[in-house]
C-alpha cells in the first residue's frame, strides 16, 4: 500500500480503482513550475517567521529546484498513487530531505495551494494568448496594407450589400481581436489576488505572513476571505469565456475564408503549406486548417459549459469537484492557442485574386444604397428614394444591365435635374468614394484607422 499524506487517519489503504478515479496528476503535472515557485516563496516566509531556519529554507529551495529540473528533463517518476502534482513534489522533497521535507506544508493546504498554482499558471497563459493575438492582429494589419486599394463586395446575410475597402475588412478583425485582448487582460486581473495562506478553508493558527508571500510571488493584492479564496474559480470562468470569444471570432473568419477560397467565390488562394490534399481527387486543395479552426470552437464552448456545470451548486468551501476545472481550462487554452498560432501565417500567406474580384465587382448592385442616398441629398424623402431605387434595380434586372447603364431620363423622371450628378456616384468605385461618415469605409477614414493601428501595434 502506498503512503498517503493523510495516512494517519486510515487503517486500510486506498483501493486502486479509487486512486485511478481521483487522480489529477495526469493533467495537473503541467503546473509543476508554479507549484515549485509558490512552495519556494512559502518556505522563505516560514523562515522569516521563525518556523524554519534560513539554512532549512535554503535547502528546501535548492531541493525544489532540483525536483523541477528532474520533471523538466523527464526523469521524474509520476504515479497515480500520489494523486496530484502538489503531493508528488512534497513526497519527492521528503525523500530527499527527510524531516525537513515534512515541514514545508506548515500553514497551508492543497486547497489554497492549487488555486495559487492555477493563478500563477493563468498569468503566463494569458500573456501567451495576448502575444498570439497581437501576432494575428499584425498579420491582418500587413494584409490591410498589402491590399490597400482593393475593393471587396461587403455582405450582409452573405448577400452582396455595399462595397468596402479590403483594408476596412482586415481592420474589422483587428478590432475584434483587440477586444479579445482586453477580455484576456481582465481575466488575468481577476487572478491577481493571492489565495495562499487561506489554508483549507478557515485560515490557519500558524502566524503566516501572507503579504510577504504576495510580494515574493508578485500578486497585486491578498484575497480577503479564506472561505471565498480557497473555493474561488471565477477567474477560471472569466478566462475560459474570454478564450471562447476568441474561438468564436476565429470561427467566423475561418468560415468566411473557407467560402472565399471556393471555386464558386474564387476570392483567394490559401498558402499551399497550410492546406491539405485528397487521397483520391488529385485536383483538391482543402482548407483543413480553417475547417479545424472552425470545428475546434466546439472545444472552447464545451469547456466553458463543462466549467459552468462543474461550478454550479457547490457548497462552500473546497469540494473535490473543483479538480475538474483544470481539464476544461487547459483544453480551452491549448485549443485556442494552437488556432491562433496558425491564423497568423495563413493571413500572411493568403493571396487575394484581384482580377477575379474586380471582374465581378459591378454585379449585385453594390452602388444602390449610395444612389438612394444621393437622391436624398438631392431632396427626396428617404423612403421615396428607397422605393424609387428598388424599382430601378428591378428595371436593370429586366434589362440585364447595371444602374450606371440606365439613360438620364430614368433618373430625371424621379427627380428633375438628378441625372446631372447621378453618374458620379454610380459604379462601385464612385460609390466607395462617396462614403462620408466616421468609421466608414471611406478611403480617408480607412487610412485614419490604418495609422491608428500602425502606431498601436508599433510595427
Ligand atoms: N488535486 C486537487 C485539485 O486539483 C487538489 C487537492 C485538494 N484535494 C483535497 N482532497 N483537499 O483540486
Amino acid at each position: 500500500m502506498s503512503q498517503k499524506t493523510w495516512g494517519g487517519r486510515f487503517e486500510a489503504g486506498t483501493d486502486q480503482r479509487v486512486e485511478e478515479f481521483t487522480e489529477s496528476i495526469s493533467f495537473d503535472r503541467r503546473l509543476y513550475p508554479y507549484d515549485i515557485k509558490a512552495s519556494q516563496a512559502h518556505a522563505a516566509m516560514l523562515a522569516e517567521i521563525g518556523l524554519l531556519t534560513a539554512e532549512e529554507a535554503h535547502q528546501l529551495h535548492q531541493a525544489l529546484d532540483a525536483i523541477g529540473d528532474e520533471i523538466r528533463n523527464g526523469q521524474f517518476a509520476f504515479s497515480t498513487a500520489q494523486e496530484d502534482i502538489h503531493t508528488h513534489i512534497e513526497q519527492a522533497l521528503i525523500q530527499r530531505l527527510g524531516d525537513l521535507g515534512r515541514k514545508l506544508h506548515t500553514g497551508r493546504s492543497r486547497n489554497d495551494q492549487v488555486v495559487t498554482d492555477l493563478k500563477l499558471w493563468l498569468r503566463d497563459a494569458a500573456a501567451e494568448i495576448d502575444r498570439r493575438l497581437r501576432d494575428v492582429q499584425r498579420a491582418f494589419l500587413s494584409a490591410a496594407r498589402r491590399y490597400h486599394d482593393l475593393i471587396l463586395p461587403g455582405y450582409t446575410h452573405l448577400q452582396r450589400a455595399q462595397p468596402v475597402l479590403a483594408s476596412h475588412y482586415f481592420l474589422a478583425y483587428i478590432e475584434k481581436f483587440q477586444r479579445d485582448r482586453e477580455r484576456i487582460q481582465t481575466a488575468r486581473r481577476r487572478a491577481d489576488a493571492l489565495p495562499l495562506g487561506t489554508a483549507a478553508l478557515a485560515g490557519t493558527s500558524i502566524p503566516v505572513n501572507r503579504d510577504r508571500v504576495r510580494v515574493l510571488l508578485g500578486f497585486e493584492s491578498l484575497a480577503r476571505n479564506s472561505l471565498d479564496a480557497s473555493s474561488d474559480r471565477d477567474f477560471v470562468l472569466d478566462y475560459v469565456y474570454a478564450l471562447t470569444v476568441i474561438a468564436i471570432h476565429l470561427s467566423g473568419w475561418a468560415e468566411e475564408w473557407v467560402i472565399w477560397s471556393t471555386t464558386e467565390f474564387g476570392f483567394l488562394d490559401l498558402p499551399d503549406a497550410f492546406c491539405t490534399g485528397s487521397s483520391i481527387m488529385p485536383q483538391k486543395k482543402n482548407p483543413d486548417v480553417l475547417e479545424l479552426t472552425r470545428g475546434r470552437t466546439g472545444r472552447a464552448v464545451g469547456a466553458l459549459t463543462q466549467l459552468l456545470v462543474v461550478l454550479k451548486a457547490l457548497p462552500l468551501a473546497y469540494n473535490r469537484d473543483l479538480q475538474e476545472d483544470k481539464l476544461a481550462l487547459f483544453a480551452a487554452h491549448d485549443s485556442v492557442a494552437a488556432s491562433l498560432s496558425l491564423a497568423a501565417p495563413i493571413v500572411e500567406g493568403a493571396q487575394f485574386r484581384r482580377e477575379a474580384i474586380e471582374s465581378r465587382l459591378e454585379d449585385g448592385f453594390l452602388d444602390a444604397t449610395t444612389l438612394m442616398e444621393a437622391m436624398v441629398l438631392h431632396g427626396l424623402p428617404m423612403r421615396s428614394a428607397h422605393e424609387a431605387v428598388g424599382k430601378l434595380v428591378r428595371l436593370c434586372e429586366q434589362r440585364r444591365c447595371r444602374l450606371r447603364d440606365l439613360p438620364p431620363e430614368e433618373f430625371d423622371r424621379l427627380a428633375p435635374g438628378f441625372s446631372a450628378k447621378v453618374y458620379s456616384v454610380l459604379g462601385v468605385k464612385n460609390a466607395l468614394a462617396a462614403f462620408r461618415s466616421s468609421g466608414s469605409t471611406a478611403p480617408e477614414e480607412v487610412d485614419r484607422q490604418l495609422n491608428f493601428w500602425e502606431q498601436r501595434l508599433n510595427i
